[in-house]
Parts: C-alpha cells; sequence; structure tokens
C-alpha cells in the first residue's frame, strides 16, 4: 500500500519534518513531482539540513528512497545535496534509487525560466528560477532528455540538439548571459549521476507494494500551487496533488491508503499571486518573525496570514485528505487572539468556494475569531496538557474541514511532535 504525505497549502507546510518523523513505518519513500524548487527541512543530530531533490527518508538507514518520474532532476542539485547527505555519514549510493523516466533539468531550462520571469515585469510568479517551468514544457512538448538517456552514447548529441532549440527561444528573449559555467558543472552532475541506481521505477515500486514493503509519497509544493487547481498562473508546472502520484510513480490508484495533508497553523506563501488571508500588518510581521518564515530554497521572506479554512477544505477535498497534521502550532503561542478564515466575500458575495479566478475579483476573506492560548507549548509532549483554546482551535478546524487533525507539530525539532487524536 502507498500513503501520500502533502502540502495542502502554498507549499512549506513542514512536509520534510513529518515526512522524517513518520519514515520509520514505512520501507520506501518516493519523490512523485517537483524538483530543486522543493526545500524540506529536517533536523538531523540537532542540525539542519535542507532536502531539495532526495527524498525526506534518506538519513534512516533501512529506508529505500526513490526519485520518481514526475519529478524533475538537476544533476548539479542532486551531487551538491549528495555530499551534503554524506557529511553525515549517509552512503547515498546504497538506498538512493531514480528512475529511468525522470525528466532533466538542463543548464538552458534555467536560463529560459530566468528570461521568461524577467520579460514578464510586474506580473512575474515569482518562480524559484530552477528551471521548473521549461523544463516540465519539454516534457510535456516531448523534447525533454530523461535519466535513462544519460546512458545512451549519444547523449552530447541529444544534449546539443535541445541546447541549440533553447538557444534560439533565448536569443528571442534576449537574454545574453554566458551559461557555460553551468554546463561545466552540469556534466560533472551527469557523470555523477552515471554511478546512481537508475531504475525502472514504476516496475520497482510495485514490485515493493506486490512484496507488502509500506510506500509513502514525499509532495512538494502545495495543493494551492497545482498546476491544474491551484492560484493559476501563479502556481508551479506539476500535479502536487494526490492524483500526482499515480502519474509521477506509477503507482495504480487503487493502491493508495492514506493521505495525509500537511497544514500550517497559519498560512504562509512565497513568490507572486494571490493570497486572501495575507497581512500586511504587525500581526503578519509578528508571524514572520517568530515563524522564522524564509524561503528555504530562496531565502525569500515569506508572506503571512491567517489560516484559511476555504482554501483548505477545498485542498483536502481535491487530495481526499484522510488525516491533517498541523504544523507551527508553537508560532501562535504568544496571539491573544486568532483568526480562521472561513469563508470568502467575492464581489460582495459570501460563499465557501474558491472561485476559479482569485485573481481578478475583488475578494476579502470572512474572518472567525478564536481565543489565543497564550501559553508556551513546545516543550509539550502530551494531548491533555495542551492549553483549552488550542483544542478549541483544533476543534473548529476539524470541524469545518470534517477531516481530524491528528498531529500537532511544536516546533522545527524532531521530537516536537503531539498525537492529538
Ligand atoms: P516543507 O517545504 O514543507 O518541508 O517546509 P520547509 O522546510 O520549507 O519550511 C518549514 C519550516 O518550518 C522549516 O524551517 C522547519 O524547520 C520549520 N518547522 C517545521 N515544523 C515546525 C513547527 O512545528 N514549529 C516551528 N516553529 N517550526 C517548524
Ligand atoms: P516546498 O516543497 C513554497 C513557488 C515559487 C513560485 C511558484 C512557482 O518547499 O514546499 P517554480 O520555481 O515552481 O516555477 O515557482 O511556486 N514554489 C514554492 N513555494 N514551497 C515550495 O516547495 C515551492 N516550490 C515552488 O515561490 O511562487
Ligand atoms: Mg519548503
Amino acid at each position: 500500500m502507498v500513503d501520500v504525505l502533502l502540502g495542502l497549502q502554498w507549499g512549506d507546510e513542514g512536509k520534510g519534518k513529518i515526512v522524517d518523523y513518520f519514515a520509520s513505518g514505512y520501507d520506501l519513500i518516493a519523490r512523485f513531482q517537483g524538483g530543486p524548487n522543493a526545500g524540506h527541512t529536517l533536523y538531523i543530530n540537532d542540525k539542519k539540513v535542507v532536502l531539495h531533490q532526495i527524498p525526506s527518508g534518506i538519513f534512516h538507514d533501512h529506508i529505500v528512497n526513490l526519485i520518481g518520474n514526475g519529478v524533475v532532476l538537476d544533476a548539479v542539485t542532486l551531487k551538491k545535496e549528495c555530499e551534503t547527505v554524506a557529511s553525515f555519514g549517509v552512503d547515498y549510493t546504497k538506498n538512493l534509487y531514480i528512475s529511468e523516466r525522470t525528466n532533466l533539468i538542463l543548464p538552458t531550462h534555467r536560463a529560459l525560466d530566468k528570461a521568461s520571469e524577467s520579460l514578464k515585469g510586474n506580473d512575474k510568479i515569482g518562480s524559484t528560477l530552477k528551471g521548473i517551468g521549461p523544463a516540465y514544457m519539454d516534457k510535456t512538448g516531448r523534447n525533454a532528455l530523461r535519466v535513462g538517456d544519460i546512458l545512451d552514447k549519444n547523449f552530447t548529441t541529444q544534449y546539443i540538439r535541445l541546447r541549440l532549440k533553447h538557444q534560439k527561444l533565448l536569443d528571442s528573449m534576449h537574454f545574453n548571459e554566458d551559461i557555460s559555467a553551468w554546463e561545466e558543472e552540469f556534466f560533472e552532475g551527469i557523470e555523477f549521476m552515471r554511478k546512481f541506481k537508475i531504475v525502472n521505477g514504476e516496475y520497482f515500486i510495485n514490485e515493493k507494494i506486490r512484496q507488502n514493503k509500506k510506500v509513502l509519497a514525499e509532495g512538494a509544493q502545495g495543493s494551492m500551487l497545482d498546476v491544474d487547481f491551484g492560484t493559476f498562473p501563479f502556481v508551479t508546472s506539476s500535479n502536487t496533488i494526490s492524483a500526482g502520484v499515480c502519474t509521477g510513480l506509477g503507482v495504480p490508484p487503487q493502491k493508495i491508503k492514506e493521505v495525509i495533508g500537511v497544514t500550517k497553523a497559519y498560512c504562509t506563501r512565497v513568490g507572486g499571486g494571490p493570497f486572501p488571508t495575507e497581512l500586511h500588518d504587525d500581526t503578519g510581521e509578528k508571524l514572520r518573525k517568530i515563524g522564522n518564515e524564509f524561503g528555504a530554497t530562496t531565502g525569500r521572506p515569506r508572506r503571512c496570514g491567517w489560516i484559511d479554512l476555504v482554501a483548505l477544505n477545498f485542498a483536502c477535498m481535491v487530495n481526499g485528505v484522510t488525516q491533517l497534521v498541523m504544523t507551527k502550532a508553537d508560532v501562535l503561542d504568544s496571539f491573544e487572539e486568532l483568526k480562521v478564515c472561513s469563508a470568502y466575500k467575492v464581489n460582495g458575495r459570501e460563499q465557501k468556494e474558491v472561485p476559479y479566478q482569485i485573481t481578478k475579483v475583488a475578494l476579502d476573506p470572512v474572518y472567525e475569531s478564536c481565543k489565543g492560548w497564550n501559553t508556551d507549548i513546545s516543550a509539550m509532549k502530551d494531548a491533555k496538557n495542551l492549553p483549552g483554546a488550542m483544542k478549541d482551535y483544533i476543534a473548529h478546524i476539524n470541524q469545518y474541514l470534517g477531516v481530524g487533525i491528528k498531529y500537532v507539530s511544536n516546533g522545527p525539532g524532531r521530537e516536537q511532535i503531539i498525537r492529538v487524536a
């Protein structure tokens, strides 16, 4: 069976920490979409590690980690990340597998991302500039190079052919930066990748399932960044929702069991695009400061606001969420009052659905007020000690969503997590 763990907001919900926490109960952890735009933070021996490409099970000795076909892979990032992981004493050559169908990010994809963003001016997506959009475009455009191709003796010729195609585009976009250093690194990365266990990912994972091994699919980004269901066009270029597991790993839908949705106790977003509950005031600043809300991949300050139950409810629906994990609850420890958005006022009318286009309509969040708990919960271990106001906050969210919060994370540390249901 396969369980899925994914983010329900605009990313950075704390997925990495929660995967690491649950990892010991699984035999295989697989990434099914996204690429180095992801930044998943873990604390190993009290040291912070940010993973971009490697699944968050890598620090557990018995766990197999798979980079699935739905991922876009940057060989340069992978090499650097492997070196980081190795500095913790992990032998990545043992437990890390890559699907031969995984699409490669080329240096020119990064250049195209940069050129495209700068042409968009004020309308830019706020992309991580990792080449994600152009790499997925080459996949659906049927041009891409895949990991399996690096084993082909004609790989360099194939690369040059695609690079020339990209160069024409770059010329038309007036991009004239020298990317030869990127190319040099790229080929070093490719050479490094040739040493990996490159597998036929769909047979590999289905064989594990047949052997009754437990698989966890690790999502990247968040549901509101899904290319179909997110706040288009301010989204990423993959299907971040649970359906992406089937296409991103070759897993049939009947094999998916639990869908674990991760949400912060409030909400953040990094990059451009609509964010109904965003706070531009001191409260937003306080959330950013206490929550240390700065991007794990780009270092950009994250935009902060109250929890948005309308968007969360939508995310629970499209993912088929069966259980919730609420992270960063400790960040709310010193607030007298908390707000939860329970409806949107769209062009003056209240509704509980996410509209088709939230960029172009007049949208105001409708809030309900909850009492803050004003207690330091970061050292708590047992649900029964949690403050009453916090239990009320959780109950309020559970009732609205019709799905229960099962775990609350009360700090970034590996042990800071409480089972509440
Ligand atoms: P991901 O992309 O979903 O894995 O999340 P990120 O790693 O980008 O961002 C989450 C940040 O919050 C990281 O810095 C984590 O160390 C931190 N974090 C995770 N859970 C908690 C929590 O319960 N409390 C606090 N204070 N920080 C947390
Ligand atoms: P994790 O896995 C937060 C955002 C970017 C930008 C938009 C498109 O750490 O939660 P892209 O580079 O994908 O073309 O950027 O999506 N974005 C993320 N925001 N967390 C992420 O990943 C993100 N990955 C992409 O900021 O707004
Ligand atoms: Mg992140």
